[in-house]
């Protein structure tokens, strides 16, 4: 690749980052779409991340995608923040304008753009969604699921105190929206009472990090869910999680994790590099490949 003068800069903001599939997935469509531009790996430890931030605006950067440990200290450093990164309370995606950094948070997205890419039947009205976990990714999860119009959310937590907090946090945004709208129900089950949370949901959704190369696999009972819903991890390492398999194993259709990381570069690869880029068998190929 050749850059010129006038290339375009971006990169992804972490520590460590050599793990990150980023460079690899913005450097595909850079090439596919022809764009003059850079998409860089930035190893910065969490003592210089303000620093570096500054460094990298004052330097010409367009922006830069922000994962950890950084998503927290990135939300209090944007200068403007949109509403979803606002309720999620991180923020991934900072573009880097004349009038300062504008922080979003498109990890919502990507969720949802992957599940109705993977199961395009899938509908809002279809039934209760059951959420593993509840920390930063079920947040963001919870968030998308909110805003497409899920009426009842049931999260299922190891630690319930996690997951009633996450509960009364999303229930104190509502109530501040003008717009709510209708309210939606969301409740906490420990994770012995999953048989509950599970009968009659839609939807079952991993966001708990078990499954992962790794780390133990996710045991988890499924005889109460029933074989119409959809179950979607949003591990993708490996691509099949002990989840997919025994939900796929007693005919649930599954949605894997990578799509999730695809769709979520996507908005700030257009606010950097001026083109909405799309999510392809090529492209998820490619980022497997590496
Ligand atoms: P992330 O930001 O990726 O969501 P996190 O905030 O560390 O990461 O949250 C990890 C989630 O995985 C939590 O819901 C955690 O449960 P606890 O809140 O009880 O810690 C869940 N998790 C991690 N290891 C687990 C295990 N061995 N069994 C059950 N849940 C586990």
């Amino acid at each position: 690749m050749t850059l010129s003068g006038h290339s375009k800069l971006a990169g992804v903001a972490g520590w460590p980052i050599g793990h990150s599939r980023s460079p690899r997935l913005h450097g595909f469509w850079l090439q596919k779409y022809g764009i003059d531009g850079a998409y860089v790996p930035l190893a910065i430890a969490p003592d210089d991340f303000e620093t570096a931030l500054m460094g990298l605006a004052a330097a010409g950067f367009r922006g830069i995608n922000v994962t950890l440990p950084h998503k927290q200290r990135a939300l209090e450093l944007c200068d403007r923040v949109d509403a979803t990164a606002a309720r999620i309370g991180a923020v991934n995606t900072i573009v880097m304008t004349a009038d300062g950094l504008v922080g979003s948070n498109s990890d919502a997205f990507g969720f949802l753009e992957n599940l109705r890419q993977g199961a395009p039947t899938w509908e809002a009205k279809n039934g209760s969604v059951v959420v593993l976990g509840a920390g930063g990714a079920a947040r963001a999860v919870v968030v998308a699921l909110l805003d497409a119009g899920v009426a009842d959310v049931r999260l299922v937590n190891r630690t319930v105190e996690r997951a009633e907090a996450l509960v009364a946090d999303m229930q104190a945004v509502a109530e501040i929206q003008a717009d709510a709208g209708q309210r939606a129900s969301l409740q906490a089950f420990p994770w012995d009472n999953h048989a509950d949370a599970l009968s009659d949901a839609g939807l079952l959704v991993n966001t708990t990090s078990l499954g992962m190369q790794g780390q133990a696999p996710l045991e988890l009972e499924l005889d109460a869910l029933p074989v119409g819903a959809i179950v979607n991890d949003i591990v993708y390492t490996p691509l099949e999680t002990p989840l997919l398999a025994t939900a796929k194993g007693r005919g649930n259709p599954c949605v894997d994790g990578l799509g999730m990381l695809l769709h979520q570069a996507r908005p700030g690869f257009e606010a950097w590099f001026g083109k909405l880029p799309e999510v392809d068998q090529e492209l998820r190929d490619f980022v497997l490949e590496a």
